[in-house]
């Protein structure tokens, strides 16, 4: 069978379909292998940004503006709570991303990423598909829609350094199975001031429900039936709260300890 078949049955396949980003426009949306709509996994997506990295165009993104976030989705999982992260370190060598790339948070959303329901339990119906057979579903058009899919419109800090960077979209699912989605996309920063101090100053992304792997941590926020909205452990100055968070009734063993109290919320600038 040829490539291109495989890789639509694989989306195909998908029933729910999840979610992607599509702005910034990720690595692999309509490159062979395409960017998948499932969550990370050690074995076929592994951390960072599903080891992928082939594109044509890098986004711009200007420095001390907002910049636009999208997405393209079928199964939403009830919302839950995402981050948005920046990286310099670059997908090289033979093996593509390095586990230690380091995705420095600029903005983190609690609750309502990207949906928020009347009725959680049901994920939107399928309303179209992109040009490579994803499922996707209403959108709002906005940040504070209700049963559609959201976009949002990021601060990207002024302080960045200029020139080439990935832009990565992680994601915490409320409902079902508790996992990690992580998508990247390459981007060109410009109008920054590259203040390095800041840079560095600025909080590594939260990272969990990823199966075990020596190099990085292996907590869970909750199983199947816990409902959970991530208050974020290390969120950064810059964020909105959309839904209060929700911590697991009864929290499983490898649950992520450090996950401050749903009343301890991050007072955002
Ligand atoms: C992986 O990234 C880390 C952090 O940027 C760096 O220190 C290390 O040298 C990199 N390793 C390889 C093999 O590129
Ligand atoms: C956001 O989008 C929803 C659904 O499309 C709409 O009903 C609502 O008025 C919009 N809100 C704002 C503030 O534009
Ligand atoms: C978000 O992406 C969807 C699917 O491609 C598109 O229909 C919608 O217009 C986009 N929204 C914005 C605000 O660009
Ligand atoms: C980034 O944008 C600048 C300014 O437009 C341009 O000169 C540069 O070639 C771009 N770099 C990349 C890697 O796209």
């Amino acid at each position: 069978m040829q490539a291109a078949s495989v890789a639509v049955l694989l989306l195909l396949g998908e029933t729910g379909g999840h979610m992607i980003m599509n702005t910034p426009k990720p690595y692999n949306l309509d490159i062979q292998p395409f960017l998948q709509v499932d969550p990370m996994s050690g074995d076929h997506y592994p951390f960072p940004c599903h080891n992928q990295y082939s594109f044509a165009t890098r986004t711009p993104v200007e420095a001390g503006h907002a910049t636009l976030v999208n997405f393209t989705g079928g199964a939403q999982h009830g919302g839950g709570s995402c981050q948005f992260s920046i990286t310099y370190d670059e997908p090289v060598g033979g093996g593509g991303w390095n586990k230690s790339a380091k995705f420095k948070t600029i903005y983190s959303i609690i609750g309502g990423c990207p949906a928020v329901f009347t009725d959680e339990t049901h994920n939107l119906a399928p309303a179209a598909k992109d040009p490579s057979m994803r499922e996707d579903g209403k959108h709002c058009g906005n940040d504070s829609g209700i049963d559609c899919i959201r976009s949002f419109m990021i601060s990207i800090p002024k302080f960045l350094r200029n020139g080439p960077a990935t832009f990565a979209w992680t994601w915490f699912n409320k409902l079902g199975n508790k996992e990690m989605y992580m998508n990247c996309a390459p981007i060109n920063i410009t109008g920054g001031t590259g203040d390095e101090k800041q840079i560095e100053d600025l909080p590594d992304i939260f990272v969990a429900n990823y199966p075990n792997d020596p190099e990085l941590p292996t907590c869970i926020t909750g199983t199947h039936n816990d409902k959970v909205v991530v208050n974020f452990p290390n969120p950064g100055k810059y964020g909105l709260i959309l839904q209060g968070p929700v911590e697991p009734v009864n929290k499983p063993s490898g649950y992520c300890t450090q996950i401050p109290k749903p009343s301890a919320l991050p007072a955002f600038e």
